[in-house]
């Protein structure tokens, strides 16, 4: 890359082969966005044009109306001919002793087909609810896949999750087919996932488990050998409209229970190609590699959707990233030959944690292009990253986005840049931003693949994006600064949503799982910074019983562990006997933030129990 001052732009050898290398782009989106994506969305595979591209009624609103569209059908039918013997997933197993598996195009449609053939067999219908609970192996891809091509809606839970997380969602969405799997590689061991699922489906409406076995030689458990041999290797896409249902994928807000963001079959589509397209320079020959587990939306978007629909191979790793050696992360860079590098600044984090010695062997000659998502990247590990990785070669393109968003919406374009150390960049093309009183908001037309509610909550779909700052602009919960060049810099939620290592956790949820436990009255979960994790959750727990404090603190985490999963797991649990309050019964988090950094208290005036600083500073600091 090419470095002025504080700025970075690609190589003109990049500019040359991106699919955007001019700054113009950005004028021609935004004199009139709705026709610019009406236009974008032209180069996909409809089953019949929308009539309208985009209708407002504030808050609400719809894009491509009237269309018919299958997102599969712009995976598997359109372009065939092209992409059907390249190669469309590269999977790379855990234990180094296992084969990679590597499906082309016209494999992975195969089994594709099967699996939806077999779903509606066991009678999945469209606009049916089935929950995916999956470690990274290929079934997961197509077990997405398989319900977006008969119209069913997945609603895929990150394997980690615990049966309780589990049945929340299953419950939430009535889901009656669960598929699974027996289990998985994680850190040398075999997790037993089959164990989890049978948990998490009791009490719910989950009438069969479609179970992918992992340890068996058949992938899957299909009734028995015969029903898979009748099942046909071709299914017809169902033609979706454009505002039906893709898939929901819960997350975590304020409040204890998790969001179910529903998003749209015709924006979605749109949007993951296009930001695929421009963002990460799809071009035939790529390797792409996002790092995210397919739980998150990270995974959904750039692991499974937008690199097919684009045609090019993508990979994923069933495993620990520094397991068995903390260089397995670069020796499947350089095994397959990954173009394009997708990650979590806590990621790089890590890598940079273990010296460049390891790194030594490494030339990460095929990478061509960066990326980096989830958190803040602050500006050392951004430099780390250019400098270790991209060998001071490759763009890193900062992308910001949430689960609500479906795709990315702010981020410098790697054939345009600029791209500067801690900044994601300017919005997508087509995309209006705007920072208010330190708020990032997002100004209509908003994007096509932004959230259209939450699952069975209206009120908090209002509540949540529509009412700061009226019902034309969508509130993000992220508060940012934009320099003079226009570009974005991400500070962090300004909600009780935390990062854990890039992934989202609500300090609330926590807390309801605490307070699950009998002899705990109330609790307190807060985020504090963390050198390699960007923030770690503490715990401070009223409790006032005469168990030991290491037995009660175990509950404690095993309380969380159960309500949520080990991701959320605290950096320190503390026992108080009572917690800063304000008059009316408040929970003052902002004075245990400040406790735990040793800053200035500030006015207490409002405390109901200014003594309680006192205690908890002792607990503290001794
Ligand atoms: O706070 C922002 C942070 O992640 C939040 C969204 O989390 P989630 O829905 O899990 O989606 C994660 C991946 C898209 C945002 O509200 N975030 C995401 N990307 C960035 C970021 N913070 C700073 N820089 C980013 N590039």
């Amino acid at each position: 890359m090419i470095k002025k001052s504080e700025l970075y732009y690609p190589t003109e050898e990049f500019k040359k082969n991106a699919w955007v290398n001019d700054p113009k782009i950005y004028e021609e989106a935004g004199k009139d966005p709705v026709k610019f994506w009406e236009k974008l969305a032209q180069e996909l595979f409809w089953f019949k044009p929308w009539k309208k591209g985009f209708l407002h009624k504030p808050p609400y609103f719809q894009w491509f109306v009237g269309g018919k569209i299958n997102i599969t059908s712009n995976i598997f039918e359109r372009d065939w001919e092209a992409r059907k013997n390249r190669i469309a997933l590269i999977w790379e197993p855990e234990p180094i002793s296992e084969e990679s598996r590597i499906f082309t195009y016209a494999e992975l449609f195969k089994e594709v087909c099967q699996c939806a053939n077999y779903l509606k067999k066991i009678g999945v219908k469209k606009g049916d609810r089935v929950g995916i609970y999956l470690p990274m192996i290929p079934e997961a891809v197509m077990a997405m896949l398989a319900c977006a091509r008969i119209g069913a809606v997945h609603i895929v839970v990150f394997s980690a999750f615990s049966p309780d997380a589990l049945r929340v969602r299953l419950q939430d969405t009535e889901a009656k087919v669960l598929i699974t799997a027996d289990g998985y590689y994680r850190g040398g061991k075999f997790i037993d996932l089959l164990k989890n699922a049978e948990d998490g489906i009791k009490e719910t409406k989950v009438k069969k488990l479609v179970v992918a076995q992992r340890s068996g030689k058949t992938p899957w458990s299909f009734d028995s050998a015969q029903d898979k041999q009748e099942e046909k290797d071709f299914c017809k896409a169902a033609e979706m409209n454009s505002e039906d249902l893709q898939f929901i994928l819960y997350t975590s807000g304020s409040t204890g229970k998790p969001k179910g963001c529903m998003h749209a079959c015709g924006g979605y589509t749109v949007q993951s190609y296009w930001t695929g397209k421009w963002i990460f320079d799809f071009h035939e020959n790529d390797i792409f590699w996002c790092t995210s587990d397919l739980g998150w939306v990270t995974g959904h978007t750039y692991t499974t959707y937008s690199p097919l629909l684009n045609g090019i191979t993508t990979l994923m790793f069933e495993g620990a990233p520094n397991f068995p050696t903390p260089d397995r992360w670069a020796q499947i860079i350089e095994k397959h030959g990954v173009t394009v590098f997708y990650t979590a600044p806590t990621a790089i984090r890590m890598f940079e944690s273990y010296g460049e010695d390891i790194l030594k062997k490494y030339r990460f000659d095929k990478l061509r292009l960066l990326g980096s998502v989830g958190e803040p990247i602050d500006e050392s590990a951004w430099l780390w990253y250019y400098k270790n990785i991209g060998k001071e070669n490759c763009p890193i393109v900062d992308t910001w986005w949430q689960t609500e968003t479906g795709g990315i919406l702010i981020t410098s374009l790697p054939g345009v840049g600029p791209f500067k150390p801690a900044f994601t960049g300017l919005p997508f093309p087509g995309v209006k931003a705007e920072v208010k009183d330190g708020n990032l908001l997002i100004l209509p037309p908003f994007a096509p693949g932004l959230l259209r509610g939450i699952y069975k909550n209206p009120k908090k779909y209002l509540e949540t994006y529509w009412s700061q700052y009226g019902k034309e602009a969508y509130f993000t919960s992220d508060g940012a600064i934009v320099d003079e060049n226009g570009l974005i810099r991400i500070i962090g939620r300004v909600d009780d949503v935390i990062k854990v290592a890039g992934h989202r956790i609500s300090t609330g949820e926590m807390e309801a799982a605490i307070n699950e436990h009998p002899e705990i009255t109330e609790c307190a979960v807060i985020g504090v910074p963390d050198r390699i994790k960007g923030e770690a959750p503490i715990v401070f727990a009223v409790y006032n019983g005469a168990k030991l404090s290491e037995e009660i603190k175990k509950e404690i985490i095993g309380q969380i562990q159960k309500g949520i999963g080990p991701i959320a797991l605290p950096k320190e649990v503390y026992l108080a006997e009572d917690l800063p309050k304000t008059r009316s019964g408040k929970i003052m988090r902002r004075v245990l933030k400040k406790l735990w950094a040793k800053e200035e208290l500030g006015d207490l005036s409002t405390l109901a129990n200014p003594e309680s600083v006192d205690k908890i500073k002792k607990i503290l600091y001794g």
